[in-house]
């Protein structure tokens, strides 16, 4: 049988706050997950009680069947690696990775074995003779990684790990963690608050916001089929249209601008009118040319005249704030685009919202 952690109901108060609200999640074995949200919505909390140093207040966390709330973390046997990278800096690189190897009497040779098999892992291999202050953060971070990894943990937590290193950095160790994972074939789930981060490495996403699940999905479903308002606006970018919805016809509160929405890939039958919030991402706007050649769009009630206020380069993509009635709207295109209609800033375009591309949520609630 295959080894899940299943959180049921898990609630976590500290005197006044309530950290984390009736989470029930089930992480299957070998797979990645990653919890995403903004600061404080309760992300280390729910691994801290994943790993043992936090008791629920009410709920109950079962690990291949068993309960495991009252189980002490070093008998749960998982690895954990946080932000700072922790390591003993008057030891060299082998004896850290070893460390909890040589804690268990583990034979040296075997300690030998395996230490060299996971700087191998991480590149390493040639570096492990040396103290942690000699490497760089992303190597200290690598050593880290795989010294929580030396005693064949069942489950992985990360909080955080890579939130002290450079972008760059960031970017080439996320993979780097993603493939020792799909190597080893561990289950692992990793908290942070950059949904780049999250989307690119995970199976699943868990949307965390103030103590509540928002949203559990694939990467895809996360940011095409966002569940709730709070999900659309965190994951990715998003414009937003609040007003009354009467037919399909979306009357904007602070614009007056009207736009036609037909239901689009997120379900809205049950929003049949009233009080709505509608969202569209900036790359599904389009660039409306007006040239002869040109064929008018589906609905011409959602071309809108705005004006370029910003221009910014994001390398293939030109990112466009659009002032339409007073309202900032992000507007994305291609660089090739942008070159061939030679935009600057303070120039009139023509916007099309394709009715098809909205997505609607009810009003009033995140
Ligand atoms: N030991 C604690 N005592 C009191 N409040 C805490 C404690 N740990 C966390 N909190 C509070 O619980 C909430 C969730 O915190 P945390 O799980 O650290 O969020 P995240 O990791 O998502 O940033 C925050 O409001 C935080 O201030
Ligand atoms: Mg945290």
């Amino acid at each position: 049988m295959a080894k899940d952690l299943v959180l049921k109901k898990l609630t976590k108060k500290f005197e006044k706050i309530t950290a984390v609200r009736d989470m029930s999640l089930d992480v299957k074995e070998g797979e990645f997950v990653c919890f995403l949200g903004p600061s404080g919505c309760g992300k280390t909390t729910t691994l801290r009680m994943i790993a043992g140093f936090e008791t629920p207040t009410s709920g109950t966390i079962y690990y291949d069947g068993e309960i495991i709330n009252d189980i002490i973390p070093q008998k749960r046997n998982f690895g954990i690696v946080f932000q700072s990278y922790a390591l003993f800096p008057h030891m060299t690189v082998q004896e850290n990775v070893g460390f909890g190897l040589q804690m268990r009497k583990v034979p040296k040779q075997q300690i030998q074995k395996r230490v060299d098999e996971l700087l191998s892992l991480v590149g390493l291999r040639d570096q492990k003779h040396k103290y942690p202050p000699e490497l760089s953060g992303g190597q200290q971070q690598r050593v880290a990684l795989v010294r929580s990894l030396a005693t064949y943990p069942q489950i992985l937590l990360l909080d955080e790990p890579l939130s002290a290193l450079d972008a760059k950095i960031r970017v080439n160790l996320r993979a780097e963690i993603k493939k020792v994972q799909v190597e080893l074939g561990i289950t692992m789930i990793y908290v942070t608050h950059d949904q780049e981060e999250a989307l690119s490495i995970s199976d699943r996403v868990i949307v965390m916001n103030r103590g509540f699940i928002e949203q559990v999905d694939r990467p895809i479903k996360i940011y095409k089929n966002p569940g709730t308002k709070f999900v659309a606006d965190f994951v990715g970018t998003s414009n937003f249209f609040e007003g009354v919805l009467q037919k399909n016809i979306l009357t904007d509160r602070e614009t007056n601008l009207q736009f036609v929405l037909y239901k689009g890939s997120k379900d809205s039958s049950g929003i049949s009118g009233g009080k709505i919030v509608a969202s569209i991402r900036p790359e599904k706007i389009i660039l409306y040319g007006g040239r002869e050649s040109e064929p008018p769009p589906k609905e011409k009630r959602n071309l809108k005249d705005g004006t370029i206020e910003v221009v910014t380069f994001l390398g293939v993509i030109v990112r466009l704030l659009v002032i339409m009635e007073k309202k900032r709207i992000i507007v994305d295109i291609t660089e090739s685009d942008f070159e061939q209609h030679m935009l600057r800033m303070g120039d009139r375009i023509q916007l099309y919202f394709p009715p098809e591309d909205f997505l609607v949520f009810p009003a009033g609630k995140e």
